[in-house]
């Protein structure tokens, strides 16, 4: 059996740490915000290369909050990607503005930048790239039409932990960053977080009263805020991780780097790093016209696979009132039908690479063949 995640093998390596942590927390009794988020939030700042960090307790709520902070609101529109997790699209609707889509460029799976000019109208504030799979969106053609055209880029960086972007870390890329510390994440909470980074002093202090009721200091709310704090627990786990966070990125781009050596030759369609980017490979995607048989075959020999995302957000039920139709978005929507997530966590060892990379070429070949038999007959 090999998982797609792994946390109870990680949680072994790393339990008398995070166990001490959390009783350090019982002691004190800090359970939400607190000495160990507070110093969490510095530390996973500076890691990002930002000056600010302000702890949420999840990455939607970080997204929200960003909006907010930008003064987003009912009669704007945020442009993003609809391939991504409903999360991004949710946190606009949240403040009453507008999503507006471009598709993604099919090599990366993230924002396609020559298409952001078009669906820039009056009405823009801002632009939401998602670094999805742990790979940065082209952000330097971002910042220039940002930067010209006067709108807020906030960064969806749920996914992207560390990643790097012509050497600078995600979250330091545009005017905010947003992060998820949900489990399964590069670096993941016991429980939900997330932290919205910056380096501009007004997003900040917004940011901290709106996760607190709006408040400046006790019962003096002078903003209307939400109840959104990250608990204390969750920022000492938090901490403990964040110190092997380098080192259990290089396990998973070494195991990357395994699986591009094992399908090189093949006809499996593996995922790209480009060359300004440190991929942190939250997600290792290959593409496949027979998914579903993929799929399944791969779960009866015990390997364990997701779908990252199969639907995408504006062809969602949810998100039907949008107006969005199917091919507006040949790209995101040939995605959603071809991806397949293969296992992918740090502690992924050299012989499970190849246990799993022998099944998808041994699939992958069986297709040709079907496919040169058909064309044969
Ligand atoms: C790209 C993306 N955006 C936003 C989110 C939302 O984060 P959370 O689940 O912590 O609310 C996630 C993760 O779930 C995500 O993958």
């Amino acid at each position: 059996m090999i998982p797609f995640v792994d946390l109870k093998s990680q949680y072994a390596s790393i339990k008398e740490e995070v166990n001490a942590a959390i009783q350090g927390v019982l002691d004190t009794c800090q359970f939400t915000l607190g000495s160990e988020v507070a110093a969490f939030e510095e530390e996973f700042a500076a890691y990002c290369g930002a000056m600010y960090g302000m702890g949420v307790n999840t990455g939607t709520s970080a997204l929200h909050l960003a909006l907010l902070a930008a003064n987003v609101g009912p009669g704007d529109e945020v442009i993003t990607v609809p391939f991504t997790f409903v999360a991004t699209v949710s946190a606009i609707h949240y403040t009453g503005a507008k999503p507006v889509f471009v598709d993604i460029d099919p090599r990366t799976f993230t924002m396609d930048v020559t298409a952001i000019e078009a669906a820039i109208t009056p009405r823009t504030k801002a632009i939401i790239p998602v670094h999805l799979y742990g790979q940065p969106a082209d952000m330097d053609p971002i910042r220039d039409i940002a930067k010209r055209r006067g709108l807020v880029i906030i960064e969806d960086a749920c996914q992207a932990h560390g990643a790097e972007y012509k050497g600078r870390r995600t979250g330091s890329l545009g005017d905010m960053g947003c992060f998820s510390f949900y489990p399964g994440k590069n670096l993941g909470a016991y429980g939900e977080g997330g932290m919205v980074v910056t380096d501009n002093p007004e997003y900040a202090r917004t940011i901290r009263m709106l996760r607190d009721w709006g408040a400046e200091r006790k019962y003096q709310h002078v903003l209307k805020g939400y109840n959104y704090r990250l608990e204390g627990i969750q920022g000492a786990v938090l901490r403990v991780k964040l110190r092997h966070l380098e080192a259990w990125t290089e396990a998973r781009r070494a195991a990357a780097a395994r699986y591009d050596r094992l399908f090189a030759g093949s006809v499996v369609p593996t995922p790209q790093a480009m060359p300004y980017a440190r991929h942190v490979y939250h997600i290792y995607a290959i593409r496949t016209n027979q998914r579903q048989a993929w799929q399944d075959a791969l779960n009866a020999q015990g390997i364990q696979t997701g779908i990252h995302y199969p639907i995408p957000v504006h062809l969602l039920p949810a998100f039907a009132d949008l107006g969005y139709t199917a091919s507006q978005f040949p790209h995101s929507e040939q995605a959603a039908n071809e991806v397949l997530s293969l296992p992918m966590f740090p502690e992924l060892t050299e012989d499970q690479c190849e246990v799993v990379s022998r099944a998808v070429r041994g699939l992958a070949s069986k297709s040709q063949e079907t496919k040169s038999l058909a064309s044969a007959l």
